[in-house]
């Protein structure tokens, strides 16, 4: 990532029932009745975040974090190591109270009154599973889904299973499960009530590229039915693939947007150029032409800032043949993720030092 073209001011279901019994609500206790529709057409957004902040003590986890995610909107929650991700879903999905602000989540004002039904329409995995390891699957499912008071629990645990591809370790216990195995039973677990929204923790974290791929693929085809998923993560690549748009925390929300936006909000377009060798007076040809915001020689040639590549990479091309230059490849380069995610954390950990 090439620093100096950055751009300059640019920055700117039921639930987990497990390990909180106090938070074991069965959600469909509450009449829903008078609450807005979940398929959008009351036309509000799933989730709508308002100055929400949750502090432990003197301990901020979050800090002032505002957002709206839309009905069927797959969200990406990015952010270092106690960033407050975990703790923003936990706030959300109803298993603690925020110390001010306010939130709508699937529709419903986020009061500790609303539990229940918010809870009825939501599910939340969580970063570790919590499943009872000395029951099978199944029992761990059919527990789950007495405590969430489903009907139709055998139908409901057969779907769960074969979306997570375990119905053949249904009567397995889950303490003999792998780890992978283990996140995969705490997915189907927060499919059991078919929510509307689906918080999703770090659901892949430990797992292999082929249980990562089968989990990416239940996103995209619940994505698919509309369900709105809001996915705490720390795979840039993931997010990337699965989210419209993603959201960098770091106590406060530093970023949010789609990828495409991000990258234009912190890095100027520029363009790669390679050449066989350096050419004798790069700051006389480069620097001279319109379009050129800035540049910089790279082990293989040079990076440039400019306004619009599709404008400048031509002119950019005559003027380093011009000037003797064998060009051997020019791109518009091109920021992942994760650049971007670099640039942001790369900045708040300089601003700590300073
Ligand atoms: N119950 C709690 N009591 C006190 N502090 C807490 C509690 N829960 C979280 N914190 C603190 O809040 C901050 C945010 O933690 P959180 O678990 O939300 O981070 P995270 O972004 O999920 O991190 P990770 O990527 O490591 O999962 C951390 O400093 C953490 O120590
Ligand atoms: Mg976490």
């Amino acid at each position: 990532m090439v620093r100096s073209v950055r751009s300059a001011g640019a920055f700117g279901q039921h639930l987990e029932m497990t390990p909180e019994p106090a938070t074991q609500v069965a959600g469909g206790a509450e009449p829903v009745s008078d609450t807005p529709a979940l398929d959008g057409s009351d036309g509000k957004s799933a989730l709508m975040v308002e100055h929400l902040t949750k502090r432990f003590g003197d301990r901020v986890a979050f800090d002032d974090v505002s957002f709206e995610v839309g009905y069927g909107e797959v969200f990406g929650f990015l952010g270092p190591n106690g960033a407050g991700k975990t703790t923003t879903v936990r706030t959300l999905g109803t298993l603690i109270a925020p110390s001010s602000g306010s939130a709508i989540v699937a529709g419903i004002p986020l009061t500790a009154k609303n539990g229940p039904a918010i809870r009825a329409r939501i599910s939340l995995m969580p970063e570790s599973p919590g499943l009872y390891l000395r029951l099978t699957v199944a029992e761990n499912l059919k527990c789950f889904a007495g405590l969430y008071q489903l009907a139709d629990t055998r139908y409901r645990i057969d779907r769960a299973l074969q979306a997570v591809n375990l119905t053949d370790r249904a009567n397995d216990l889950c303490g003999s499960l792998s780890k992978g195995l283990r996140q995969r039973v705490a997915l189907a677990r927060a499919l059991l009530n078919d929510p509307a929204g689906l918080f999703l923790d770090e659901p892949t974290s430990g797992l292999d590229p082929v249980a990562t791929r089968e989990v990416h693929d239940l996103i995209a085809s619940l994505r698919e039915r509309g369900v709105t998923i809001f996915l705490t993560t720390h795979r840039l690549e993931e997010a990337e693939r699965l989210c419209h748009r993603v959201a960098i925390l770091s106590t406060t929300l530093r970023l949010i947007g789609r990828p495409d936006e991000l990258r234009q909000q912190v890095f100027r377009r520029s363009l790669d150029v390679r050449v066989r060798a350096p050419i004798d007076d790069p700051a006389a040809v480069l620097g001279a032409l319109p379009g050129v915001e800035g540049w910089e020689p790279t082990p293989s040639g040079y990076t440039l800032a400019v306004s619009d590549p599709e404008i400048s990479a031509p002119q950019v091309a005559r003027a380093l043949v011009g000037a003797g230059a064998d060009i051997l490849a020019l791109t518009e380069a091109h920021h992942s993720l994760e650049d971007i995610y670099l640039e942001l954390i790369d900045e708040d950990v300089e601003a700590k030092r300073r």
